[in-house]
């Protein structure tokens, strides 16, 4: 099949090269003339394990090319949407500037009966926008517009997308629907549910599903909170909650509170669409400031580690991205960490494996280093930010001899205070007893 993919992001990227990978013939386009012209050159503008080779792969066999201008389109029987929908400056609303105006763009251009599909997270009722923008220039076609959000996650993207715990497709037209299960046949042999809802419907989904994601993870923050007050062990708690099939382990790992590009942007679009309807939605309301707070009061927990002050102490942090796997640091929990202690006089030495650059204009103030045990020389406490995987088995001798002080603050809860106690550390995890 024919697609074209209009943006070369983080999802148009990742879904444009699995298509490819398929068999389909697929064209990325983007409107950065600069990005494209990189990945021509078999250059990946994003941080993500495996992509390199797959974009490499489908390029050499002739299924993946890049544009910059959606000039062939009208050879494409389908064409996914998978622009920006940042946070609208000032009012947390989804911006749509950039999918009406790649809609505008290929109006003209499309066939007579291509199938448009939104892949970028918008707002309910952004599919029937985009249907009255097509009607009005295109009179004359059969163009169906369908929604289609997409579940990737940073970091596990290409896994996601070809094991995805289902499909979801929004329209009611039966043609749209075949052109659909056609682009998706190839995962048929994992039989993942494919689920027909109205188009509408499919673009609540997505929104309910990263706001459900979002309460889980600060409904266990806030578990951890109670579990330090009376001495339990929030990692035991998380572990027999989940094993119950009803609630389910995922999402229960307590942290310092959600970060990204999605849950904290796309909580509040959704906290703005109700409102625009009349149903506050108080729950996931609570849900974004509770995780807001939670993400400024974790340097509370390091001056509490270091005996009520850190003014004039060095810190060192490991991780700035908002997880691991990515090198994304949009708003990362590190940033108003870092930006606190820095606030109360703490010296901030910094490391991440792929995150630096994205946090150097974040911030300016951080002495960057080369590796975790360069970060840790000289400081008087550690804090584990993100679970890197390079972060699970550090050489505690080696940390503790170029440390001034033997502490660690660990907000991932990568490690076990049994271990901590032997290496003779002060130890603070999250929700559970640390060592003193
Ligand atoms: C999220 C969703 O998981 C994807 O399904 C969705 O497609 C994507 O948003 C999107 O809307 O595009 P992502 O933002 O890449 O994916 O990252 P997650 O793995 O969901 O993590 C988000 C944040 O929650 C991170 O800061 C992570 O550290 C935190 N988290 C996650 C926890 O603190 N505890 C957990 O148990 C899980």
């Amino acid at each position: 099949m024919r697609v074209s993919m209009m943006g070369a992001g983080y999802v148009g990227l990742v879904s444009g090269a699995c298509f490819a990978d398929f068999g389909h013939q697929v064209t990325c386009i983007d409107k950065d003339a600069a990005k494209i012209a990189a990945l021509k050159r078999g250059e990946i503008p994003i941080f993500e394990p495996g992509l390199a080779e797959l974009v490499e792969s489908n390029m050499r066999q002739g299924r993946l090319e890049f544009a910059a201008k959606a000039s062939r389109i009208g050879e494409a029987e389908v064409v996914f949407i998978a622009v920006g929908t940042p946070s609208r400056r000032g009012d947390g609303h989804a911006d749509l500037s950039f999918v009406y105006q790649a809609v505008r763009e290929i109006a003209p251009l499309l066939a007579g009966t291509a199938v448009v599909i939104t892949k970028s997270t918008v707002p309910v009722g952004t599919g029937d926008e985009i249907e009255n923008i097509l009607r009005e220039q295109r009179p004359e076609a059969d163009i169906q517009v369908v929604s289609n959000p997409e579940f990737l996650r940073e970091g596990a993207a290409i896994r996601d997308f070809k094991h995805p715990d289902r499909i979801v497709v929004g329209t009611e037209d039966e043609r749209a629907r075949g052109v659909l299960a056609e682009i998706y046949r190839p995962l048929y042999l994992n039989a993942p549910p494919i689920i027909y809802v109205s188009r509408r419907t499919a673009e609540l989904i997505k929104y309910a599903s990263n706001a459900f994601l979002a309460t889980k993870i600060t409904f266990i923050n806030e578990i951890a909170d109670l579990c330090e007050q009376v001495d339990a062990d929030v990692q035991e708690v998380a572990r027999g909650m989940g094993l119950d099939n009803r609630i389910g382990g995922k999402f229960l790992h307590p942290g310092p509170g959600f970060g990204g590009s999605c849950f904290p942007k796309d909580t509040t679009a959704l906290i703005k669409t109700a409102h625009d309807h009349g149903v506050p939605l108080r729950l996931v309301e609570t849900v974004a400031a509770v995780n807001e707070q939670r993400k400024r009061a974790m340097a509370r927990k390091v001056v509490v580690a270091l005996g009520g002050s850190v003014r004039g102490k060095t810190i060192a942090v490991l991780g700035l991205t908002f997880k691991p796997n990515t090198d994304d640091t949009r708003d990362s929990p590190a940033i108003p960490l870092i930006t606190a202690l820095h606030d109360l006089g703490a010296t901030v030495r910094g490391y991440d494996p792929a995150g630096m650059e994205q946090a150097k204009p974040l911030l300016p103030d951080v002495h960057y280093c080369q590796s975790a045990y360069t970060a840790a020389e000289g400081a008087d406490a550690l804090v584990i930010a993100t679970e890197w995987e390079q972060f699970r088995a550090l050489d505690l001798a080696r940390l503790k001899a170029v440390m001034a002080q033997p502490v660690i603050v660990d907000l991932r809860n990568i490690y076990r205070s049994d271990e901590m106690r032997r290496a003779a550390f002060r130890y603070l995890p999250i929700g559970r007893a640390g060592v003193e």
